[in-house]
C-alpha cells in the first residue's frame, strides 16, 4: 500500500483583508437555534475583536450564550449570520472538511469534561491531532507528544489510560493534546468546571504560562476569581456582549443592567486637544473614555488653569454636575497627543440608570466626593 500524505486544505486558504489587524474578529454575529418551541436567538449582534497574545475570559450566567460563542469560533457550529475572521481567514465560509483541517492546525480546544479517548493511552491521545493533520514526521510526533506531557507535568503517566488519572491530570493531558499542532489559539469552555479550586488554580496557571509563551486564549468560565486574573474579561448577557469599557467602569452592576446601559451608549470622538466639556456650561451628558486620554482642568478666578486629572479607557467624567445639578465644575479636553473616543449617555439615560442601580449610584457618589475634594484643593493652590 502506498502511504499518501493527506492534502492539508488549510494551506490553500487565503487570508482576506477583512480581518483587520486583530487575530480574531467577530462581526455582527447572530446564532438562532430552531426548536420545536420556535426560534431561539442565542447570540445577537456580537462584535468582538481579540488581539494576538490576549488572555480573554468570557463570563455570563448559565444560558447566556458562552458555549454557543465558543462553538462559533472553533467551527463546531456555524453562525446564522455574520462573519468570523481568525488570522484573516473567513472561517464562516469554510466547509466542514476545510474547517476540520483548519481547526486542527490553528485552534486547540479544551473541554470541561476533557473528552480524552478512553481506550487510548494519554500519549496516544496527544498523538491524534498530529496524525490527523499530518504534522511533523512520525518520529517527531512521538518526541513532541512526550515533550508536551512533560510541559504539563504528567510525563510519568504517558502510557496510562485516561481513567487512571485524576481530573486535574486528565485536563493537563487534554491541554497537551490541544497544543499538539502548536496552534496560536486555545479555546476552552469551563476547563476548570469539573475540578476542585486548588486544581482549577493550577490549570489556570498553566494557561497563563501558555499566554506568556505567546498563545492567545479564550476561556469561558463561571469562576469570577479566575476570570478577573485574565488580561481581559468579556461579559455576555442574554446572547449579547456587554460594553467592556462600561463594565470596567461599573464592575459591580448586574449583567442585565450592564447590557441595558450598553444599548444606550452613544460613541463620540474628539480631535487631539479639542474641548469636550467647558467649565461653567450646562451639564447634558455623561462620558466614559474608550480610547486615548482626556485631561481635566480647573479654570481658577485668577485665570490660572490647573490640571486636576488625566483619565484613560474605562474611566468616566461629567458626573458631578449631573448628580449635583448646577454648571460644569471643570473643563475636560482631549489630550494633545492623539484624538480620543468616548462613550456617552445623555442626561435622561444617565439619571434613569442611577435610578435603576444602587450600585452605580454608590459608585458615582463616591467619585463625586473624591473629585470634589480634588477640585477644592486645586482651587486653593
Ligand atoms: N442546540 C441547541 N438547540 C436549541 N437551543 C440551544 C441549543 N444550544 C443551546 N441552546 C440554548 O441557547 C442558549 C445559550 O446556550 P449556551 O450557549 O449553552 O449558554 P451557556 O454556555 O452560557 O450556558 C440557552 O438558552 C440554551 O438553552
Ligand atoms: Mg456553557
Amino acid at each position: 500500500m502506498v502511504w499518501r500524505k493527506k492534502k492539508n486544505i488549510s494551506e490553500n486558504i487565503e487570508p482576506t483583508q477583512n480581518g483587520k489587524n486583530s487575530l480574531i474578529v467577530l462581526k455582527d454575529l447572530d446564532k438562532v437555534y430552531h426548536t420545536d418551541a420556535g426560534d431561539f436567538p442565542a447570540l445577537l449582534n456580537v462584535d468582538l475583536e481579540i488581539g494576538s497574545g490576549e488572555f480573554v475570559s468570557v463570563i455570563g450566567k448559565s444560558g447566556s450564550g458562552k458555549t454557543t460563542l465558543i462553538n462559533m469560533l472553533t467551527g463546531i457550529d456555524q453562525p446564522s449570520s455574520g462573519e468570523i475572521f481568525v488570522g484573516g481567514v473567513a472561517i464562516h465560509n469554510l466547509n466542514e472538511g476545510e474547517m476540520a483541517a483548519w481547526r486542527g492546525r490553528n485552534m486547540g480546544v479544551v473541554f470541561q469534561f476533557f473528552q480524552l479517548l478512553p481506550t487510548l493511552s494519554v500519549f496516544q491521545n496527544v498523538m491524534i491531532p498530529m496524525d490527523f493533520c499530518n504534522m511533523f514526521t512520525p518520529a517527531e510526533r512521538r518526541e513532541r507528544a512526550m515533550h508536551l506531557l512533560e510541559l504539563v507535568d504528567i510525563a510519568e503517566h504517558a502510557h496510562k489510560l485516561p481513567s487512571r488519572l485524576s481530573g486535574g491530570q486528565q485536563q493537563r493531558a487534554a491541554i497537551a493534546r490541544a497544543l499538539a499542532n502548536d496552534p496560536p489559539i486555545i479555546c476552552t469552555d469551563e476547563p476548570t468546571g469539573n475540578l476542585d479550586s486548588k486544581t482549577a488554580g493550577q490549570i489556570f496557571d498553566l494557561f497563563q504560562q501558555l499566554v506568556k509563551d505567546g498563545k492567545t486564549i479564550l476561556m469561558v468560565t463561571h469562576d469570577d476569581d479566575l476570570a478577573k486574573q485574565a488580561s481581559r474579561t468579556v461579559i455576555i448577557a442574554d446572547g449579547e456582549i456587554v460594553n467592556e469599557y462600561f463594565a470596567n467602569a461599573f464592575p459591580t452592576l448586574s449583567h442585565e443592567l450592564m447590557l441595558k446601559a450598553t444599548k444606550k451608549l452613544l460613541p463620540m470622538s474628539y480631535a487631539a486637544g479639542e474641548p469636550i466639556i467647558l467649565q461653567g456650561s450646562e451639564a447634558d451628558r455623561f462620558y466614559i473614555v474608550s480610547k486615548g486620554e482626556v485631561e481635566v482642568y480647573l479654570n481658577r478666578p485668577d485665570a490660572q488653569e490647573v490640571l486636576v486629572d488625566t483619565l484613560g479607557p474605562g474611566q468616566y467624567f461629567g458626573e458631578i454636575a449631573l448628580l449635583n445639578g448646577g454648571a460644569r465644575s471643570a473643563m475636560v479636553r482631549a489630550s494633545i497627543n492623539s484624538p480620543i473616543e468616548v462613550l456617552t449617555f445623555d442626561k435622561k439615560d444617565f439619571t434613569e440608570l442611577l435610578g435603576d442601580s444602587s450600585e452605580m449610584m454608590e459608585e458615582i457618589k463616591r467619585s463625586v466626593n473624591i473629585r470634589g475634594q480634588k477640585l477644592a484643593k486645586a482651587a486653593k493652590k
